[in-house]
């Protein structure tokens, strides 16, 4: 963009630019209708993939005739939905699941037939029904002839749909495809973009920076081996990505794991604790919020041999030297971020959870219970959460799940010290 004459933006979108991380980490169900207007379906999902969103192109039938699904497979990365009974998709997410995935339902275009459908509570094809199954707010931005836009069907079906709480936005008015002047424009790609970051709201997190390490560390012993630590890093993974889904932008300090980077989230991969302190020191001075939950490796091997140790003698030493604490080097930061810590441990959880928070000068600890199918490796885990004044214990479930009560948990934390 340039703020020469060609410039397309105007200055209030200029002023929403830097609220576009709300979509980040977002499901957007995009639904294509068949209007002339579906060709810029394919600007709106590019926009909405590059500001971060999860987009799943859905498409009505006869919307193909004015749009190509390859279009917008290339450009949301994921295969166009079409067909109600389609064996292939509905056995990888079936159309109730992907009713349930969506974090906004947008129709763009949505003609005046799919409108009266909407209207109706019609499910004769899969845009329609999963209207119907999702529970998710639901967006329109009508296109259509301005006759039709017009008629008092089309009025009757908007005022049955705005009763409803849907969303309708626009149409604009202007000069139209069949040459008639008058309402009836879709509304242009980037306003729609704009109206859905504003749909989205804001996050807890929004505006906020936080950076989080997760998994292992490995530690070479020599060319071929390391040491290490037994830890998946799925904790970790998963409160980035509940943090960037309230709006945080995140930054994740990754060792060596066999996960995908949650979406919105920016990864810096590493592998031994030392690269991993590097990395995650200079992110957090600008971040206002650090969790540590990667497994550090304590003490690394002295120095690493050139080549493969051959096997020799009956006994092997190797000489250990201890490993910076990452935690708490950036807790002793001069303008430090909200620092939380985990404490994986198989005995005594409050006692050495209160250690932890008192040594490390963080302002949380979350603690687990490692044993009896919990914690490294598993995907349950359970957390006592203690902060100086108060503890919270976050009873044994999926990793998804705990990590949003634990950004919750964080959330209030951080606002209460913020307010103290
Ligand atoms: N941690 C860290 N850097 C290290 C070691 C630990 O940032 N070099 C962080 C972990 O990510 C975790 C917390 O400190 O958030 C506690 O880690 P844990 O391994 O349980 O504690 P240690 O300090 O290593 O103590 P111990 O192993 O003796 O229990």
């Amino acid at each position: 963009m340039t703020w020469s004459g060609e410039c397309k933006y105007t200055w209030a979108m200029v002023s929403q630019v830097s609220t576009h991380y709300r979509l980040r980490g977002r499901n957007i169900l995009l639904g294509i209708t068949a209007g002339v207007a579906a060709y810029k379906a394919a600007e709106l999902a590019r926009l909405l993939v590059k500001v971060g969103a999860q987009v799943q192109a859905v498409m009505t039938p006869s919307a193909s005739e004015f749009i190509g699904p390859m279009t917008l497979q290339a450009v949301t990365g994921r295969p166009v939905r079409q067909a109600l009974f389609d064996s292939q998709h509905e056995a990888a997410m079936g159309h109730i699941e992907l009713a349930r995935w969506a974090d906004l339902v947008l129709i763009a275009p949505a003609t005046a037939d799919f409108l009266a459908r909407l209207a109706a509570g019609m499910a004769d094809d899969l845009l329609a029904t999963l209207c119907l199954a999702s529970e998710a707010p639901l967006a329109v931005a009508p296109a259509m002839n301005e006759k039709m836009w017009r008629h008092p069907a089309t009025q009757a079906n908007m005022a049955t749909l705005a009763a409803r709480g849907v969303m309708l936005w626009g149409p604009a008015e202007g000069e139209q495809a069949c040459g008639d002047t008058g309402p009836g424009r879709m509304l242009e790609p980037a306003e729609l973009l704009q109206r859905a970051v504003s749909a989205m709201g804001g996050g807890r997190f929004a505006g906020r920076r936080a950076v989080i390490t997760a998994g292992p560390t490995r530690e070479p012993l020599d060319p071929v081996r390391f040491l290490g630590n037994r830890s998946s890093g799925r904790m970790g993974y998963a409160i980035a990505g509940s943090l960037a889904r309230e709006g945080a932008e995140v930054t994740l300090v990754s060792g060596p794991v066999a996960l995908e980077c949650p979406p919105g989230v920016e990864r810096i991969s590493v592998e031994t604790a030392m690269e991993m302190h590097t990395a995650a020191l200079t992110a957090a001075k600008s971040a206002d919020l650090f969790v540590a939950c990667a497994a550090v490796a304590d003490y690394r091997p002295r120095g690493a041999a050139d080549h493969k140790i051959k096997k020799g003698a009956e006994t092997l030493q190797v000489d250990l030297v201890k490993n910076p604490d990452i935690l708490r080097d950036v807790a002793a930061l001069p303008d430090r971020p909200f620092c939380v810590g985990f404490a994986a441990e198989t005995e005594r959880l409050r006692e050495h959870a209160s250690g932890k928070l008192r040594d490390k000068g963080a302002d949380m600890i979350a603690a687990n219970p490692v044993g009896e199918g919990l914690g490294f490796e598993s995907d349950d885990n359970a957390l006592l959460v203690i902060w100086k004044e108060g503890s919270l214990e976050l009873p044994r479930q999926r990793k998804g799940r705990l990590a949003e009560q634990l950004v919750s948990v964080i959330a209030e934390r951080m606002d209460a010290q913020a307010t103290a």
